[in-house]
């Protein structure tokens, strides 16, 4: 009995030694020391032996218990000093490796020049409207005067959305002019930007898409002296408080009379040069005074009521503005391009 004794020390030993974490450790521990354990048993046939064998094997049990108690005792200190470790060695923090860089972009050259002129017209008590890209003829062509016999009105000009002509992709801003006058009433003060559409081949100066900014500004006594303050003030903050400017006779059927209005180049001051294409003045947008017919189309009295409207192009406006020569490079998504505004 003595002899399975050591057996059972020299095994548990051996097992305790090998075991890898606190789980194995108490399964060893019951496996030799719980109630229905090894030594347990062993203890239970003590009952067979002679009062002279007794008390030694008794001893030689306890010794047996002390030594795998121990043995479980400090092998268990070791395993979890390990665990801690290795818990802090994979939970370190180190607080010295640099961060990842957040990639926030920024705002492309259209955007900055479109955010400039919105907050030049809301300082001058303008509004902003929006109206639909994909739009209806009649707000496009017909309400804004604009003849059945207009080239605009071609399939080879304009993409329609409708066999029958009736929707297509707006060519101007112009029509927010229309949905805005029907819905409010004179005083209006509105700009109202967004995307047209052109069927134009894609080269330095055209995009079969580009932006407006449409303007509208309808109140009694309205007249081409505030189109030209307004127009003449807006131009000073976004090109320089020098910036000269040219209001030429135009036709637009929704307007009357019209003008088209250049800013003297700013590269040659008006000698002429590449930029300007000799001609000292570049021409960035379309105005007049809003024609009656337009008025009262939309239930304005044109007798009590007068207007002025205007239409920016905006690719044009963020070229002169940042000195850009070829309109593709603001479609073109390239970073390097556009990493410098
Ligand atoms: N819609 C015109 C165009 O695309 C620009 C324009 C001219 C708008 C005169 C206006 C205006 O509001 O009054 O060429």
């Amino acid at each position: 009995m003595k002899e399975t004794l050591e057996k059972l020390r020299a095994a548990a030993l051996t097992a305790i030694a090998d075991a890898p974490g606190a789980k194995r450790l108490e399964e060893l521990r019951v496996k030799y020391l719980g109630k229905k354990g090894e030594l347990t048993a062993i203890l239970k046939q003590m009952g067979g032996l002679s009062a002279e064998e007794r008390p030694v094997i008794g001893q030689a049990a306890n010794s047996v218990r002390e030594s795998i108690e121990q043995a479980l005792e400090a092998r268990g200190a070791v395993v979890e000093a390990d665990a801690l470790e290795r818990r802090l060695r994979d939970e370190e923090l180190d607080v010295t490796v640099p961060g990842t860089e957040a990639c926030i972009g920024r705002r492309h050259p259209i955007s900055i020049v479109l955010d400039e002129a919105k907050d030049i017209f809301v300082g001058m008590g303008f509004s902003i409207a929006e109206g639909p890209e994909v739009e209806l003829s009649v707000y496009d062509f017909d309400r804004l005067n604009i003849p059945q016999s207009h080239t605009v009105r071609e399939w080879s000009d304009t993409f329609y959305v409708a066999e029958d002509e009736s929707v297509h992709l707006r060519c101007q801003t112009s029509p927010v002019q229309v949905r805005y006058m029907e819905a409010h009433s004179p005083p209006i003060r509105i700009i109202s930007p967004g995307r047209v559409y052109r069927k134009d081949e894609i080269d330095a100066t055209h995009s079969p898409m580009f932006h407006q900014i449409e303007g509208l500004a309808v109140d009694r006594g309205i007249t081409m002296g505030d189109l030209k303050g307004t127009l003449n003030a807006v131009l000073q903050r976004l090109y320089g408080a020098d910036t000269k400017t040219r209001f030429r006779p135009h036709h637009f059927p929704f307007t009357e009379p019209s003008c088209e209005v250049d800013v003297q180049c700013f590269v040659c001051s008006g000698a002429g040069c590449r930029t300007c294409k000799g001609e000292g003045w570049i021409e960035l947008l379309g105005a007049g005074m809003v024609h009656p017919k337009v008025l009262s189309g939309c239930g304005i009295d044109p007798e009590e009521y007068s207007g002025f409207a205007f239409g920016l192009g905006l690719e044009r406006m963020t070229m002169l503005r940042f000195g850009i020569d070829d309109m593709r490079l603001l479609f073109e998504n390239d970073m390097r391009f556009l990493g410098q505004f």
